[in-house]
């Protein structure tokens, strides 16, 4: 493992601290065939084919490139239906790191969230958090329970510059179990890093806080924590006394804090798949492998392949190595800065994982009616055959707090001039930014709508195109 610091402080290049041995080629389009796709797919980027995209940018999860040592994993990996050495390899790398006492494997997160809220959770129950997924959020409200979101007020303003803007509102959720009665409320989450309120981290003091307040109430703390070493990552760096710590140390220290974690292993685990829920409670770890064996697989695989754990145990170490860490967090911090000092406003300061462009900030003639991050999504594909997701009124309808453009970047797969094509694309795009025009639906599914819908653009004059 490394240190974490570049060997030479005067270069200030980043570098990727692997070299390529197998490579995948990008295929580039012209802008004519890039219009020809977007038409065809109703300017949904969901419904383009990703051999016409030329980087993509639409999630962190599931798109890592592995090791080499994640490779030689897959070979190993132990097929068998019951006690998969595999399994106890996972089991091991997950107990060193979380210390907690029970683990079941499962398909990716939302599966580890629909067996935790179906034991936990009945109607009338509340679930308070940082911020929910919106997987986590819908896996909660299918239980009849309902998800609350207690962020910190300052999140609100995409431009405040805080260190741990992840932070959970603890004064908040005080308030909300007084309100509430404790036993309406069967556990507690904090999403690490907070991936729906920017990809911000959560400091070790708001752990804390939180887990003093939960244990007043003898209510459980649950981590969702598919982005962990990240936020490991930022505490070394902001929080004061731990920049001398290993980020291992720092993780097992925001573990300590937790009665249980859901984790989706397709982030921090440089998985493709799979992702585990862990507890304490001896009595609740039944239930979730009784449902498990029902709906997911033999509790010594989940719903994964021998080789799936193997590759999740392997990631789970490599994450935490000082270099890489390093270089993701500043490289994602590379293209925040370069785009927002270039006047393209983002959520301040840069995420872990992702950039998140305020597109209702940056295109104030298209209104909310019309989508600006999605109108800005379709832009920087048709200029850059760039592909990234609308986090917005799109998604969230209603519900939305902000216009967002996300750009999340995969783990070890672009390589820094791939971030300065996306700077200079973004910079080309803003530079002409009032001419981008916004989009009306002209399909929609029931639910859900962002992954299916389809849209016409509209004109100039705020007239509707009807030829598209
Ligand atoms: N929790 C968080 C914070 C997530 O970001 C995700 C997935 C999940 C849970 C669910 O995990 O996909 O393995 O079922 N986030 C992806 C994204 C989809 O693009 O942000 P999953």
């Amino acid at each position: 493992m490394g240190s974490g610091v570049p060997p030479d402080k005067t270069l200030k290049t980043i570098i990727e601290p692997f070299r390529i041995k197998s490579v995948e080629p990008l295929h580039h389009t012209t802008p004519a065939e890039r219009e020809r796709y977007l038409e065809q797919a109703g300017y949904n980027l969901f419904l383009i084919d990703a051999k016409n995209i030329l980087i993509d940018l639409l999630t962190d999860s599931g798109t890592s490139a592995m090791s080499t040592e994640q490779w030689a994993g897959m070979m190993r990996g132990d097929e068998s239906y019951a006690g998969s050495e595999s399994f106890f390899r996972l089991k091991r790398a997950v107990d060193g790191l979380t210390g907690l006492r029970h683990m079941i494997p499962t398909h990716q997160g939302r599966a580890a969230e629909r067996i935790l809220f179906t034991v936990m959770c009945k109607p009338g129950h509340v679930v308070p958090s940082n911020t929910h997924f919106d997987t986590t959020r819908a896996n909660i409200e299918f239980t009849g329970a309902r998800a609350a979101d207690l962020p910190i007020p300052e999140a609100a303003d995409t431009q405040a510059r805080l260190d741990f803007k992840g932070n959970m509102d603890v004064a908040a959720l005080a308030a909300l179990i007084a309100a509430e009665g404790a036993g309406r409320i069967p556990l507690v989450m904090l999403t690490i890093t907070n991936n729906s309120g920017g990809g911000q981290p959560v400091s070790l003091a708001n752990i804390e806080a939180v887990k003093k307040v939960c244990a007043a109430h003898a209510i459980p703390l649950y981590l969702d924590a598919c982005r962990f070493a990240e936020n490991a990552w930022f505490i070394r760096q902001r929080e004061p006394g731990y920049a001398s710590w290993q980020p291992a140390e720092i993780a097992r220290k925001i573990f300590s804090f937790a009665d249980g974690c859901t984790f989706s292993a397709k982030k921090d685990a440089f998985a493709n798949i799979g992702g585990f829920l862990c507890t304490n409670d001896d009595f609740i770890a039944q239930q979730e492998a009784n449902l498990l064996i029902l709906t997911e697989g033999f509790p010594t695989y989940g719903g994964l392949a021998g080789r799936d754990l193997e590759a999740i145990a392997i990631g789970l170490d490599e994450v935490l190595d000082p270099d890489y860490l390093h270089y993701r967090i500043a490289s994602t911090g590379y293209l925040g800065r370069h785009i927002a000092d270039r006047g393209v406003p983002i959520v301040e300061p840069p995420g872990g994982h992702a950039i998140y462009i305020d597109a209702a900030r940056m295109l104030p003639h298209i209104p909310r009616a019309q989508f600006p991050g999605q109108a800005l999504a379709v832009e920087l594909y048709r200029h850059a055959g760039i592909r990234s997701v609308e986090i917005g009124s799109l998604m969230f309808g209603a519900a939305a707090r902000h216009e967002l453009l996300r750009l999340a970047i995969p783990r070890r797969v672009y390589t820094q001039s791939h971030i300065d094509y996306v700077v200079e694309a973004i910079l080309e795009v803003n530079a002409r930014k009032e001419r981008i025009r916004g989009l009306e639906i002209a399909e929609e599914p029931p639910f859900l709508r962002h992954f299916s819908a389809r849209f016409r653009q509209v004109r100039q004059d705020g007239i509707l195109r009807t030829d598209c």
